[in-house]
């Protein structure tokens, strides 16, 4: 007989500050947190990747005995461990040398030359998480994050059959630690929530791969993993599971429809209409994420209050300049002033350099300017001609641009935040985004895509009806699109300085955290075992 630990699971390829590629380890640590301290249980699975940061990881313990996997003919050892993340998060480490001692979480420049054989290490990831489920007892929710934790719902129902755990007379509050551990005398499997956070990755491979993931051959099937003749990660984990959530509203919409759906929009309306698809907006780790207490920036802000008023732009203003000032010096570029004697509003970009993210197009915005008066500094990495292109923008333009590429920076990225006048992010999609909402704590004005989690997160100088705005939504991610949007910008910070003062003090009172959002995941997770 098993039991029930009245946990519930996460499942995905990354988590901070363990180890971090973007977003995803950003939701990974910061949305447990928060729930542990309404009082659930929770824990985190992740693969012991050779680059998690040791200081970041406590108290770890081996559980015995390890366990083994065949994939296809070949069989495959692996370890299982536990610990705390920095915060007291319980975590679960899948360990497995071959696929998870590697320089990168998901390939080289940010994931953009993956792994070959990533589908076998997240089909690894798949199988120990599961195996631990069996040790240390079956959570009453698992909740799997995007392609990559894709194929736990099959192997949860391959090991705990299809029949969900319903918890009789249950009260609210049964997540509640307090309530000890239930007896699964009938070997139920645990709820299954699939969260998308980009449905542009889908971890698609050729059909016969089906063959030596140890999945059963029975999910070879539409109503599973197969999708026109190809096995399709992204596709069987939503199948398989009992709800799908993604990371916005606005994107819950948008991927029901063609140009968003990445050949999963007829699924996901369905999807839909049954009720089974919602979108919940994500938060940022607000302690983590505070300009008045961030070790990594050279200079705090100097305030009190978390509800900022037009009066404590002074404060922030000599926030921004300090913070410049010091990065600047870092990075060895001259801080210019434009003609009217103003210090040149300095944009900053911290982003995965991928189609997606529009970086592309505000490179050529800036190359199509001849003298525009910003300074820039990039921080990303990803596609290589997007790297060549900043790199050179800021070769010919060494006093006005910096470019730092193919590297992961947190300490850089936080500087950027503090010292950023206006955050650029003109996405084409974007299932959330969480840099925007960093951008606003730290007091930037942002400049947009009117997309995704963009749209519900900035609010639109240009809309008439908005009451507070705290940047611009961009209607096309083109060069001249962008260029309108940092015109519009540009005048509104050489004026008289209430406008843009308002606009900055509005971003910095926008506090998205994790409250709102992680009361709505606890309600979904009573929603399907009660
Ligand atoms: P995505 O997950 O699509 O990359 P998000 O906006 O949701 O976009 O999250 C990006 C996260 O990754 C943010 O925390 C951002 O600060 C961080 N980030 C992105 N690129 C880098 C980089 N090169 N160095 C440091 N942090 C980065
Ligand atoms: C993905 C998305 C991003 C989102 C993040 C966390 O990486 O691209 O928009 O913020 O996941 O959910």
């Amino acid at each position: 007989m098993s039991e029930f630990n009245n946990e519930i699971w996460f499942v995905g390829a990354e988590m901070a500050p363990l180890v971090k590629a973007g977003g995803l380890g950003d939701v990974m640590g910061s949305l447990p947190k928060v729930l542990l301290k309404t009082g659930m249980n929770v824990r985190v699975v992740i693969p012991y990747y050779k680059n998690i940061i040791p200081k970041n990881l406590i108290d770890i313990r081996e559980v015995y005995p390890p366990g083994k996997v065949n994939f296809g003919e070949i069989p495959f050892d692996f370890g299982i461990k536990t610990g705390f993340a920095m915060g007291d998060i319980p975590v679960v480490l899948v360990e497995q040398n071959h696929f998870f001692n590697r320089e990168d979480v998901y390939g080289s420049h940010g994931g953009v030359c993956a792994y070959k054989d990533n589908l076998w290490r997240y089909a690894m990831l798949a199988h120990g998480a599961v195996y631990a489920m069996r040790i240390l007892g079956i959570p009453l929710v698992v909740h799997t994050h995007d392609w990559s934790g894709g194929l736990v719902p099959a192997v949860v129902r391959q090991t705990f059959g299809d029949e969900k755990v319903r918890l009789q007379g249950g009260t609210e509050g049964i997540l509640n630690a307090k309530l000890g551990r239930h007896v699964n005398a009938k070997g139920l499997r645990p709820a299954i929530v699939f969260t998308i956070h980009n449905l542009g990755y889908q971890g698609v491979y050729g059909i016969d791969d089906f063959y030596d993931i140890g999945l059963d051959f029975k999910y070879n099937s539409s109503s599973a993993y197969e999708h026109f003749g190809t096995f399709n990660s992204l596709k069987g984990g939503m199948k398989l599971s009992d709800v799908v959530t993604t990371v916005s509203p606005t994107y819950a919409g948008e991927i029901t429809s063609p140009g968003f759906g990445f050949g999963l929009d007829g699924e996901l309306k369905s999807l839909k209409n049954e009720g089974r698809l919602k979108g919940i907006l994500n938060g940022i780790d607000l302690d983590y994420w505070n300009p008045k207490t961030d070790r990594l920036i050279s200079s705090n802000l100097n305030l009190n209050e978390d509800t900022y008023k037009l009066k404590d732009y002074g404060e922030w203003k000599d926030f921004k300049l300090k913070n410049k000032k010091a990065l600047f010096s870092d990075i060895s570029m001259p801080m210019k002033t434009g003609d009217n004697g103003e210090v040149l509003p300095l944009i900053g970009i911290v982003s995965r350099l991928t189609e997606e993210k529009g970086i592309n197009e505000f490179l050529d915005a800036l190359f199509n300017w001849s003298d525009f008066p910003f300074q820039a500094v990039i921080l990303g990495s990803g596609k290589d001609y997007i790297e060549g292109k900043a790199n050179y923008l800021s070769k010919i333009h060494g006093d006005k641009v910096y470019a730092m590429t193919g590297s992961y920076d947190e300490a850089l990225s936080h500087k950027i935040y503090a010292a950023a006048d206006i955050f650029v992010m003109p996405s084409k999609f974007e299932p959330c985004g969480l840099s925007q909402m960093i951008a606003m704590r730290y007091g930037c004005v942002i400049a947009a895509g009117d997309t995704g989690g963009l749209h519900d997160t900035v609010s639109d100088i240009m809309d008439a009806g908005v009451k507070n705005p705290s940047g611009i939504l961009i209607k096309h991610t083109s060069p001249d699109g962008i260029a309108w949007a940092l015109n519009e910008l540009y005048n509104r910070y050489i004026g008289d300085g209430a406008e843009w003062g308002s606009l900055v003090v509005n971003s910095a009172n926008k506090h998205f955290g994790w409250e709102d959002s992680a009361k709505v995941y606890e309600s979904l997770y009573y929603g399907i075992i009660k």
